[in-house]
């Protein structure tokens, strides 16, 4: 074969090895946190759409059997976890950054350990697996940061979100607000969408049974999401932009 026409195989290949479609065409989402909550109906929602599904736990296995489902054990506060969860992963066409936790829920003091924790896992944690994978992601691909209106720096005086209370987790949410409009900007012409989400009050281990919106709603709202063409680096709620 000539080099021309070598080069050309190569960039052929290399185009067939990049694209997460399978051949028959299914699409691939990773969605971390899918244990339970919003991650698990996520996941859910994806499989019943034809999808295949990457989906990751912490101690909890995912309660889910399909055979478009992968799980892997993964803790997004561990550096070496993150790096071995990456490499697993060889292409994908969205990435859902749902895993989280709310350290501080009671506290109205930041307390630095707490901090510092929530800052790795909800943050770092999720800052560090994306950058891993946004190379891997196909064009057309997004990346959805399941964010909180506890982040939000200018929601309007007569919310409720408990003033004064879970700092940490407030602060964390705030920041990787700031990642989703830095990596947009960053991505533009590279045709990857980048969003966060805010899901509402949810029934969840962490909202609670008093929560009013249920996971398989946020998951309908993700799906709706990964699925449109959005304008990038936006805070979304319930198909509307919400306020930084
Ligand atoms: N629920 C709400 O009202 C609400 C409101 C606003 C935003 N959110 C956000 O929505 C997302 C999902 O919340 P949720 O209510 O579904 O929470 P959840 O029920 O507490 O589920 C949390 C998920 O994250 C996983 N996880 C926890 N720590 C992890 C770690 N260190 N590494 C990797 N995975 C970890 C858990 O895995 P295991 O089960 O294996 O431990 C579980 O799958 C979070 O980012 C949260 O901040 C929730």
């Amino acid at each position: 074969m000539n080099p021309v026409r070598s080069s050309l195989a190569e960039v052929l290949q290399t185009r067939v090895e990049n694209t997460s479609e399978t051949s028959n065409g299914m699409k691939t989402v990773v969605v971390t946190g899918a244990s339970r909550g919003i991650g698990l109906a996520t996941a859910n929602k994806f499989l019943s759409e034809g999808w295949r599904v990457i989906g990751t736990y912490l101690n909890s296995s995912i309660p889910l059997e399909h055979e478009n489902l992968t799980t892997f054990q993964y803790d997004q506060g561990d550096a070496e976890s993150i790096e071995r969860l990456a490499g697993e992963i060889n292409n994908l066409d969205i990435l859902v950054n749902n895993a989280g936790v709310l350290l501080d829920e009671d506290d109205t003091e930041v307390i630095p350990d707490k901090l510092r924790k929530t800052l790795e896992i909800n943050l770092i944690g999720v800052t560090d697996l994306t950058e891993r994978l946004i190379g891997k992601i196909s064009p057309g691909g997004q990346i959805i940061n399941i964010s909180s209106s506890a982040g939000s720096l200018n929601l309007p005086n007569n919310h409720d979100h408990f003033p004064g209370y879970y700092p940490s987790y407030k602060i964390s949410k705030t920041a990787l607000n700031m990642y989703t409009k830095t990596l947009a900007g960053r991505l533009v012409g590279k045709n990857i969408t980048v969003s966060s989400l805010h899901p509402g009050w949810v029934k969840t281990q962490m909202g609670g049974d008093e929560a009013t919106r249920s996971p398989e709603e946020v998951a309908e709202d993700i799906f709706t999401l990964a699925t449109s063409q959005v304008e990038t680096g936006q805070f979304w709620h319930k198909g509307e932009k919400f306020p930084w």
